[in-house]
């Protein structure tokens, strides 16, 4: 039975954690909170308004409805003004080969992320075409570690869970993954992502050779 393949955005086909981390670091900076590298680690694959959260806990800070409202926009207006300077050199290696090849062999390829900007990045970066179904955080309502996102995803793509196959970067989608039955494959630290089937650093990593393997279990 043909495998559908599910990938995460964020870390895992464009590097934008570097964007993020920059646009939450103004916002901390602003409450007079410290935030560093290590805190963005933890907001990988968390939504927006659960990273505000988190980064007010963390400063023990607390704000009006509106002035989080206000530092939400504000956050994302500066992450979409370093978005919209991306071009297919931020795509990550090696990624463009593997979709090419799904693509070529007719794989049904599908987008599960919980931003809210992953259509206008999969714009800006050329690999829009390439995914049959997205499913990002304009259409989920329960965040990873909740399967959700990926079984709308195989849903759409007309795929049983059991034969799906995700490539995530942070350790709340392969949770995500292995609660759907589906084959998760970590892209990234290995010491973060153990619970995954596999883990690679990248696509590089991983290589096409072994892909195919994977695929064909
Ligand atoms: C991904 C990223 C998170 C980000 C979330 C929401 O999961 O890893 O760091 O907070 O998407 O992104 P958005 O583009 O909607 O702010
Ligand atoms: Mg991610």
């Amino acid at each position: 039975n043909k495998k559908a393949i599910i990938f995460d955005l964020d870390g895992v086909i464009v590097d934008t954690a570097k964007f993020h981390f920059l646009a939450w670091q103004n916002l901390a900076k602003k409450l007079g909170i410290e935030f560093t590298t290590e805190d963005n680690e933890q907001l990988k694959g968390v939504s927006r308004v659960k990273s505000l959260e988190k980064i007010l806990e963390w400063g023990n800070k607390e704000i009006s409805e509106q002035e989080f409202e206000q530092l939400m926009h504000d956050k994302n207006e500066e992450y979409l003004s370093y978005v919209d300077q991306m071009t297919t050199s931020d795509i990550l290696p090696k990624v463009k080969e593997t979709l090419d090849y799904l693509k070529e062999n007719n794989y049904p390829i599908a987008l599960g992320s919980a931003s809210k900007n992953a259509r206008r990045i999969l714009e800006h970066v050329d690999l829009l075409s390439y995914f049959d179904a997205i499913v990002d955080g304009n259409e989920v309502t329960k965040a990873k570690p909740n399967p959700e996102v990926f079984l709308k995803a195989a849903e759409l793509l007309k795929a049983q869970p059991e034969h799906a196959i995700v490539f995530e970067d942070s350790l709340s989608g392969i949770e995500a993954a292995n609660t759907a039955k589906m084959l998760s494959i970590g892209i990234g630290d290995e010491n973060i992502l153990k619970e995954a089937n596999y883990v690679f650093k990248d696509f590089e990593d991983m290589g096409l050779a072994k892909f195919k393997e994977i695929l064909n279990e």
